[in-house]
Parts: structure tokens; sequence; C-alpha cells
């Protein structure tokens, strides 16, 4: 079959890279995709905001199925554009996407249901908004509702940021009108931690939990970026919490769906906290996390192919349990200095061709160009190095080993990816 990757990030080299592994796939497309890919994949010009180009290009190309990385084509109905024209594609559609596209959305169903998640207020208001804030307890989380590329939320310590978060999203609207509305939310303390469960809309299928890393500096410091490691599974999920994540957050919100009349295929991803009371939500997102997939799509047994099959058919029930290799991976994200803010691009990448050999080594592409037989960079996160190795502690000491080999003018990364681990 012919498979296209909708998307040009280190997600979406991952899973050229496990869908090349499917005996099922003869050929692989990816649009608009990046030079990294290209050993995997065929690039296809078309952007991922060009939906109506991107079904008629699958239609003409005669696709079996289309697998979206990102978040904005899922939000903007590009499944209902395919699936109108009788294109098979993995994904949520536009109604199930609301989940990740509007927070509102995802906390009023996590509300009606009794599903764990911080307590909550929406303001379409900012006077409303401001005059809340006035006798609310800190700290506090302040959400713009739509879409803000990982940008749009708040955690205010006092009064001032949060008076200054809802002029800046509401007033300013430096994030359009994603921020028309807004959730203001308890703080909650604790570990974060990601689950990404496949389901049919009716049965969940949960894969190997992982952990982010989103701010750009060690300790956790610094601005959030889309994410600067990750690693898999994590020793914070005990079976206890394991059944607690399934039987009281993932299964519950599939259902709750359903009976608002919405049916979920895809990913969906729960991004958690551990507190002292029980894991909570908060956030859903609708597709593969970046860098989560670098690390749980390598330690996947299975061909992800089928799996998605059995999502679009309804079938994922006929699937009991997914294989896991017993090796833990650890990725750790190379960006460019100043990333998320300003930052240069165009410096040349060296050491890259010389770590070919290790096998327990992936090198996943976010932002490089080839020139002639030499890479360069082009966009704030570079790589994304994935180890497997016997154990957190071994895989991390390799990938830093690793790493030394690489460089670039300017590159940034975070030398504590796993600490959490570490510390525990
Ligand atoms: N209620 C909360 N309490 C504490 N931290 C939070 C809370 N909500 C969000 N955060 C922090 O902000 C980050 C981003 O929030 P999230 O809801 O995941 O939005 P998005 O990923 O769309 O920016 C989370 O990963 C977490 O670190
Ligand atoms: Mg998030």
């Amino acid at each position: 079959m012919k498979v296209l990757i909708i998307g040009s990030g280190g997600r979406e080299h991952t899973l050229a890279w496990k869908i090349f592994q499917s005996e099922r796939v003869e050929k692989i497309y990816v649009a608009p995709g990046n030079d990294g890919m290209s050993d995997l994949a065929e690039r296809v010009p078309i952007q991922i905001d060009q939906i109506e180009e991107l079904a008629n290009w699958a239609l003409a190309n005669k696709i079996d199925l289309t697998v979206v990385g990102p978040e904005d084509p899922l939000v903007n109905g590009i499944v209902d554009h395919f699936e109108a024209k009788g294109l098979r594609i993995f994904g949520p559609n536009k109604e199930a996407a609301l989940l990740e596209g509007s927070k509102v959305f995802a906390k009023s169903i996590l509300k009606k249901y009794d599903i764990p998640t911080a307590e909550f207020e929406v303001f379409t208001d900012p006077d409303a908004a401001l005059n809340y804030l006035e006798e609310a307890n800190y700290p506090l989380v302040i959400k713009a509702e739509g879409l803000a590329g990982g940008k749009g939320v708040v955690i205010a310590s006092k009064k001032e940021e949060a008076n200054a978060a809802v002029e800046r999203i509401m007033e300013d609207k430096v994030f359009g009108d994603a921020g028309d509305r807004i959730v203001i939310e308890d703080f909650l303390e604790g570990q974060e931690i990601s689950v990404l469960a496949l389901t049919d809309g009716e049965h969940i299928l949960p894969l190997a939990p992982a952990q982010d890393h989103k701010a750009i500096f060690d300790g956790d410091e610094g601005p959030n970026t889309g994410g600067m490691g990750a690693y898999s599974p994590t020793s914070f999920m005990t079976d206890d919490l394991w059944d607690e994540v399934c039987e009281d957050i993932l299964e519950p919100t599939v259902k709750a769906l359903k009976e608002e009349g919405v049916s979920y295929k895809g990913v969906l991803y729960a991004g958690l906290i551990l507190t002292d009371t029980g894991m909570e939500v908060l956030e859903f997102n609708a597709r593969f996390g970046d860098p989560e997939t670098q690390v749980i799509l390598p330690r996947l047994e299975d061909d992800l192919v089928e799996l998605m099959e059995l999502v679009i058919d309804g079938r994922l029930s006929e699937k009991k349990s997914l294989s896991w290799d017993e090796r833990a991976a650890v990725c750790v994200v190379l960006a460019s200095g100043g990333y998320p803010l300003t930052y240069e691009t165009g410096f040349e990448i060296k050491g890259l061709d010389d770590l070919k050999q290790h096998d327990n080594l992936l090198i996943f592409h976010s932002g490089t160009k080839l020139v002639g037989d030499k890479w360069f960079t082009d966009g704030g996160r570079v790589l994304g190095i994935t180890v497997l190795g016997d154990g957190i502690l071994d895989a991390i000491n390799q990938v830093y080993d690793f790493l030394e080999e690489i460089e670039f003018e300017d590159i940034h990364y975070r030398t504590d990816i796993g600490f959490k681990i570490i510390e525990d």
C-alpha cells in the first residue's frame, strides 16, 4: 500500500521510520517533510494547511492511508475532507479534534463526566476575568481556549501576572481568536506524564507512558518549547496508577465523547499530572506527541499500519495487547541556540554520518537541510537523538556520549533529560 504522512518534524520522521518497517507498505510520501526523511519517504511539496490540495493529491496518487502528524490540520477538518472523498485517513475528525482545539470543550467534558481535572472557570469577557482574579488564590493557571502552539498557558504566581496574561490573551489578542475565551484553573503540583492511547471510538489500546521535558533549560527553567527531550517507560507509572489512568481517565473520556455523539478515532493523548490525590488531566491532544513519539514508537514491536487500520475500521477490540521492546528509550533534542525565541539557522551539522553505525541509536530530523552531501540546521528544533538502552540510566549515559560527536554553531540541548527519574 501507499502511505502519505502529513507534517515535517521529528514526530513525522519517526512515523515514517516506523511505517517503513511494515510489510504492507510499498511506498511512503510525506507532505511537506524534511530532508532528513528522504531515504524513507518521497517528499510532496504541499503544506499542511492546504487541505483541499492534499486530498486531491492523495486521490490522484491512489494513496491507501494518510497519517496526520500535527494538530492544526486535524482541528481544521482534514479528516472530514479526506473521508468525504472516500480516502482512508488516520486521526480524529474535526468534531473529535476539538478535544485539543478547544480547552473549554475538553474541560466541560471532563467536568460533566466527572473525570479528574483541576477546578476551573471559563471567561468570555476580560473584565469578568479580571474581576475574578481579584479574589482568587495563587498560583493559578490561565489558558487560551484555542491552539497557541504550546504558548497559550500562563502560570501566574500573583495577581499582577494573571492580569497581564488576561490582557495579552483577551485584549491584545496575541493568539488571535484562540484567545476569545480563556480557562482559569487551579494550579496542580506533581510529575507530568504523557499517556497516548489508540482508540477507535469504542475501545482503547494505550501506548507505553512517556515523560516530556518542555522547558528550554536544565531543571525545567526558562520558557516552554515544543519539547526538549523525552523518555519511556517511566518508573512513576506503577500498575495501580496505570489501571487508574485507563479506568478513570482514558476509557471514561472515550465513552463520554460517544455519549455526546462524537466518535473519536486516532491517538488520544492525555497530558496527565500525578498529584498527591491521584492522576488528573491537564489537557488532551488529538495526535502523537513530539518528542514522545521518538521514544514510544522505537519500543513498539507491533505493526503500526495494522493498528491504524484497526482504528479506522472500528476493529481495535481484536487487538488485545501490544508488544514492547524491554529496553528503555531516551530522546534528547538538539536545538538552535536562542530557540524558542529568536535563533539563526544555516549552520553546518558535523558528525551525523559517523553515528549511523550504532544500531541502538536513531537520528530523527526536525529541522535540517541537505545541501550537496552536507547537513545544515534549518529550524528551532534540529535533531532528536534516540537511544535504546538497558534501563533509563544506561540509555541516558549512552545518548549523552553519542551527542558529543555532533556539532553545530550555537547548539543547545538539555543535559538533564530523565533527571526526575534519577532523583526519584
Ligand atoms: N492546572 C495546572 N497546574 C499546573 N501546571 C499546569 C496546569 N495546567 C497546565 N500546566 C503546565 O502548563 C503546561 C502547558 O499546559 P497544557 O494544558 O498542556 O497546554 P498546551 O500544551 O496546550 O500549552 C503543562 O505541560 C504544565 O506544565
Ligand atoms: Mg501540553
